[in-house]
């Protein structure tokens, strides 16, 4: 049976000192609002409302479980979302979304964050694609970037864990924000699965599909390199659990390698390997080879381009570091 889904606050809503101004996005665990404060200083306001487990109804502000067992469910969700912020609040980075208030109400819980104005590089990608694909210095610079707030991110022991060009979002000044920590999700286990997470078909990493022990830096890394490559194909990559089956996951110089460099493509394929042993263990890793002067596209098959991966194959690092 399909889920309703909620519905959201009215314009014009007064919740707490803030005045909801409009609908910003309506997803499965969430629904995100923009609001001003009582000096009319925008923001961006996410409010926990899982579908499957919690109603709105129409005209009355209050959720409400849908039943018993689904209140339990409920509660540890917010539970976790209110601690997840908490944690999410302390990183104060560039880069990284500002969470500005935390504050409960109407049964549920609110993050009021910094609101940004620009666009999700999922928008850039489809903007991009059809014509002359996303840059490689706009990848390089985005990316880059976005690595310095992620690092921040694992510093606080904190893994992101749905990292794709959606939750990925590009000031009008060029510089990347990472959104969506998915607060009430990562923390959750097996047995609430009605909460856990659905995780995106091709960003995921294998071991997301598998235990949780296995979760690591090295995970936000798969959903990094699944983005870098979405930016190349339009598309992402083949899902980590039927590659485990079957991987068709060509590298991208077949198609790609007269447009991008060979190290960016041979980054982006490392940091897919599905053995996560073999991909780059760190962030910095990463940044210092985005930093790294390009050679120019090779030509497809070019015998030099063959070579040079046959090389970086054998010499990657095998263990974590
Ligand atoms: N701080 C923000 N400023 C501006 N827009 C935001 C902000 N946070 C979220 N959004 C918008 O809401 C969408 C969904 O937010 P996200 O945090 O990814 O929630 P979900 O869990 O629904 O994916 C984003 O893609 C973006 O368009
Ligand atoms: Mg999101």
């Amino acid at each position: 049976m399909a889920t309703p889904s909620n519905q959201p606050l009215a314009r014009g809503f007064q919740l707490q000192n803030y005045t909801i101004a409009k609908l910003l996005s309506a997803g499965g665990f969430s629904i995100v609002y923009l609001a001003h404060d009582e000096n009319d200083y925008p923001v961006a306001i996410k409010e926990y409302l899982p579908n499957s487990l919690a109603l709105r109804r129409e005209g009355i502000a209050v959720v409400q479980a849908t039943s018993e067992e689904n209140l339990a469910l409920f509660r540890h969700g917010l539970k976790c979302f209110f601690e997840e912020g908490k944690t999410l609040a302390r990183i104060q980075h560039p880069n990284i979304v500002r969470v500005i208030n935390f504050f409960r109400a109407n049964d549920t819980v609110y993050m009021v964050m910094e609101y940004e104005r620009g666009r999700t590089l999922q928008k850039e990608i489809q903007l991009k694609f059809g014509r002359e694909g996303v840059d490689e210095n706009l990848i390089r610079h985005v990316f880059f970037h976005l690595l310095n707030g992620l690092r921040e991110v694992h510093l606080n022991k904190l893994l992101h864990l749905d990292i794709k060009p959606a939750n990925i979002y590009i000031r009008k000044d060029g510089s990347p924000v990472l959104l969506d920590f998915g607060s009430a999700r990562q923390t959750l286990t097996a047995e609430h699965s009605r909460l856990t997470p659905m995780y995106t078909p091709g960003f995921a990493a294998p071991e997301q599909y598998r235990k949780k022990e296995q979760l690591g830096p090295w995970t936000d890394i798969y959903g990094v390199g699944a983005s870098m490559y979405a930016c190349i194909a339009g598309t992402a990559p083949q899902a980590a659990d039927a590659r485990e089956k079957e991987d068709k996951l060509e590298h991208l110089s077949q198609k790609y390698g007269d447009q991008y460099s060979p190290e960016l493509l041979d980054l982006i394929h490392q940091c897919l390997q599905l053995d996560e042993t073999l991909r780059p263990q760190s962030v910095p890793q990463i940044q210092k080879m985005l930093l790294e002067p390009a050679s120019p596209p090779a030509r497809r098959s070019s015998l030099v381009t063959t070579l040079k991966r046959a090389w970086i194959n054998l010499t990657a690092p095998r263990g974590r570091a």
